[in-house]
Parts: structure tokens; C-alpha cells; sequence
């Protein structure tokens, strides 16, 4: 029998990059030395695909407006995306799932506790916030700023990261189009969010100026197919366009 496929690495470039011009050499933080380690793996080990979806949140962003004027709090577009996806794992169990270590059974998760990546000084942080189906957006907002402060300030303890159910990486803040993000293993999938930006677009029979925003959602394709893929971002849009539901 034909021996597993191997891989062969030619060895890491020795490079004496001083040979070419100026140099500085710094250590990685202990953050990204850990983070960088599990991220390699994860690479490596899982069979990522990337599904590439948008959802019209004109009326999220509306609705946003209207609780700043109603002198709430404004929350970000974040709380209601953890609770968009919160409901997709409930409707789709086959996201809120993760293979057991022995790689033979997929474990069904009943609970929704949803990771959200933090950008730090050190190193990436994905907290998890926990029961997320049952948490009311702007508590889930109150949550999101805490821990992502508390993150910045002094880093997080292990407990804070573990037991997410998927991850959500917001570059939003920032920009871009899509990417590819990497799947918080033993999750099997994680939703990666850009910048929303007002597009023209047939709307209700008519064309109309409204607010797309960007959705990648890398999934382990060892569990999950594209066409599950697909009908859990078309369940994001269609509850995002929607917001009113989120709310609770
Ligand atoms: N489209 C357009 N604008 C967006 C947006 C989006 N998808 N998401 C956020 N913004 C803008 C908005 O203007 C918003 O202000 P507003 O709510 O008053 O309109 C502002 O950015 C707020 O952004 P931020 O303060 O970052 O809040 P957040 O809730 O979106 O995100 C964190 C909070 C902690 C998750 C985020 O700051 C962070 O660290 N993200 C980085 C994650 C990361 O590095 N991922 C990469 C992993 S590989």
C-alpha cells in the first residue's frame, strides 16, 4: 500500500537580512509566540474553506441611530453580529459542534458561547462570551467593551478564552474587502467581518444606495459542506437585515 503523503520541507531560510541593509531585531511577545503556535497548527491540521457572503444592514444601522437617540448607549455593529450568530448556531447545530480528539465523532454542543478576536498592543486575544442566545444585544455590548479593555489593559486569563462555540474577527473598524481567517480549533468555523461600505443595489424593485457589509466565513470541511456554509451566511443576512429581532 502506497505509504500517507508526506510533506517535505526544504528547511527555513537562514538569512543574514543585515547582508542587504540596515536591520532591527526584535523578540515576538509571549502572546504572539502562543497564539502564532496554535494558529500554525490550525493551518496545517484543519481543511479550511472560505465562504464569501454580504448582508444589507441599512436597517441596522438605522436602528443604531435610533437607540443613540433614545439616549442608549450606541452599540457597535459587533453585539448584534455575536447575536446573529448565536441564532445560527442554534438553527445549524452542525456549527455549534467540534470533533472529539480521536477525530471520529463530532460532540454537539448545547450551549452558545461565541469568541470575539480583540486586537492587543502584545498579541491577538479571542475572549468568549458566554450564553449569547439568551443576553439582550446591549448586554452582549457591555460585555464586548469590558473584556476587550481589560484585554488591552492587562492580557487575559486562559478561562476567559476557552469554551467559544465560533469566533468572530472584526476588521471592520479598519477595512478591506475579505479574507481568509483562521479557524480557532476545536471550532469548526469562524465568521470574519470588513468594512460596510454603501453600495447601489436593486432594492424592492428599485435602485437604492444601501449599506453592505462584508462576511468570510472559514469553515473546517471536514464537518461542514459548502452548502451548509452558504445556508448559515444567508441565514446572517436574512436575520441582520432584520434587526429588530436581534434586539432581545
Ligand atoms: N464596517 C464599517 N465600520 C465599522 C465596522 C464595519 N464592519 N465595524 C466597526 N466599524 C466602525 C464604526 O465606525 C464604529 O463606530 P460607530 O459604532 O460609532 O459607528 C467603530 O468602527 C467602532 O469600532 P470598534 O471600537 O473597534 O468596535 P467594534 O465593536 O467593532 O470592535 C473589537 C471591538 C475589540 C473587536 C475591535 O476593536 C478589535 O480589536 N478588532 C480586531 C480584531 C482582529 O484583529 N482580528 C484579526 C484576527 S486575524
Amino acid at each position: 500500500m502506497a505509504a500517507a503523503y508526506e510533506l517535505k520541507l526544504p528547511p527555513w531560510p537562514d538569512v543574514d537580512f543585515s547582508a542587504f541593509g540596515q536591520t532591527e531585531t526584535v523578540p515576538l511577545s509571549r502572546i504572539q509566540k502562543l497564539t502564532g503556535s496554535y494558529l500554525s497548527r490550525n493551518w496545517v491540521a484543519v481543511p479550511h474553506v472560505t465562504h464569501h457572503d454580504s448582508a444589507d444592514i441599512t436597517e441596522l444601522e438605522a436602528l443604531r441611530a435610533r437607540l443613540a437617540q433614545e439616549g442608549q448607549a450606541k452599540p457597535t455593529l459587533l453585539p448584534f453580529l455575536v447575536k446573529a450568530v448565536a441564532t445560527g448556531l442554534q438553527r445549524y447545530p452542525v456549527f455549534n459542534a467540534s470533533l472529539d480528539a480521536s477525530g471520529e465523532k463530532v460532540v454537539l454542543k448545547k450551549y452558545v458561547h461565541v469568541g470575539v478576536a480583540v486586537d492587543t498592543p502584545k498579541g491577538l486575544l479571542v475572549p468568549v462570551l458566554r450564553d449569547c442566545e439568551r443576553k439582550p444585544v446591549l448586554t452582549l455590548a457591555g460585555e464586548i467593551s469590558e473584556i476587550a479593555a481589560r484585554a488591552r489593559e492587562k492580557g487575559l486569563p486562559m478561562a476567559d478564552m476557552m469554551g467559544g462555540c465560533m469566533s468572530i474577527s472584526s476588521l471592520g473598524h479598519i477595512g478591506g474587502i475579505g479574507f481568509t481567517p483562521i479557524i480557532n480549533a476545536p471550532e469548526l468555523a469562524i465568521l470574519g467581518v470588513c468594512k460596510a461600505e454603501w453600495t447601489a443595489k436593486r432594492h424592492e424593485g428599485e435602485l437604492a444606495w444601501r449599506l453592505m457589509l462584508p462576511l468570510s466565513l472559514s469553515y473546517d470541511h471536514r464537518v461542514i459542506n459548502g452548502a451548509d456554509a452558504a445556508r448559515f451566511t444567508a441565514h446572517l443576512r436574512e436575520v441582520l437585515a432584520s434587526p429588530g429581532s436581534l434586539l432581545d
